[in-house]
């Protein structure tokens, strides 16, 4: 299986905090003008690979959508799983809101990774609150929710989920064509996983995604599983939309 439960893994030099400009490279700079936008506690040694600048959430998106999940998502949900984990932006704001009994974190580059636990662990969040797994997520889905239970068993007890009380958040790269160059984004063409291939990862699972702003409504309206509706939400920072996020809920055929 191409995925392990991990603790505290190292950091490593590719784990930076980057404390003026001149140190950060020329293509991320106007993303460091915007850390205590990413994270309030930057000062408070957050680590970022240079990859995890283009793709964290925002810290008060993620502490927006880390509340309306929390009601949206039916009481019996219990266990949240964001299955892009990146440098904790997310996963953070979700073990802060105390709504989840367990939290699982996949993430599939260990210096990201790493950054998202000490990130964590910046902003108070009790090791071990958070169970991390390094790996591919679409690997982990498969095992943790296809019918084998052969594969299924051989998942240790902390990684095994069941339809009835996990969630699934997933905030892809939003790679390939830029979304910023379109009015509105074929999330077919999105890079490397299209919305086909989130969507069934995921299904028929309750599922979140966190998409770009111009996302296709044609295209996320078929998300929508029969005699159900979904939630269609733009997160708004200084008057602009940061993501489009899409609450699904379950399907009722396994
Ligand atoms: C947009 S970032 C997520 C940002 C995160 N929500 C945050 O706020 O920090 C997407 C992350 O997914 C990771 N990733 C990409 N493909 C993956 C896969 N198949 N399995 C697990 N992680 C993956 C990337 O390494 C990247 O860190």
């Amino acid at each position: 299986m191409s995925f392990k439960r991990v603790d505290q893994l190292p950091l490593t030099d590719e784990c930076k905090h980057y404390d003026s400009v001149d140190e950060v490279p020329w293509d991320l700079q106007k993303y460091w003008h915007q850390a205590y936008s990413l994270f309030q506690y930057y000062d408070d040694d957050i680590r970022l690979t240079d990859d995890a600048w283009f793709g964290v959430t925002p810290e008060p998106v993620a502490v927006r959508i880390a509340q309306d999940l929390g009601t949206i998502s039916p009481p019996a949900k219990s266990t949240i799983v964001d299955i892009f984990a990146g440098a904790g932006g997310n996963v953070i704001a979700f073990a802060l809101s105390e709504r989840w009994e367990r939290i699982i974190a996949v993430e599939k580059d260990p210096a990201t990774l790493a950054c998202a636990q000490h990130n964590a662990l910046v902003y108070g969040v009790p090791e071990g609150r958070i169970t991390w797994v390094l790996g591919d997520c679409f690997d982990y889905l498969a095992a943790a929710k296809d019918g084998d239970a052969a594969v299924k068993d051989r998942l240790e007890p902390e990684l095994q989920i069941d339809r009835a009380t996990t969630t699934i958040f997933a905030s892809p790269p939003w790679g390939g064509v830029s979304y910023r160059d379109h009015d509105v984004f074929d999330l077919s063409v999105m890079q490397p996983y299209g919305l086909k291939k989130l969507s069934q990862a995921c299904e028929p699972w309750e599922y979140t995604l966190f998409l770009p702003r111009t996302s296709d409504l044609r295209q996320i309206a078929k998300l929508a599983p029969e005699g159900k509706k979904i939630e269609v939400v733009q997160y708004c920072m200084e008057g602009a939309s940061k993501a489009m996020v899409v609450y699904v809920p379950e399907s009722e055929t396994v």
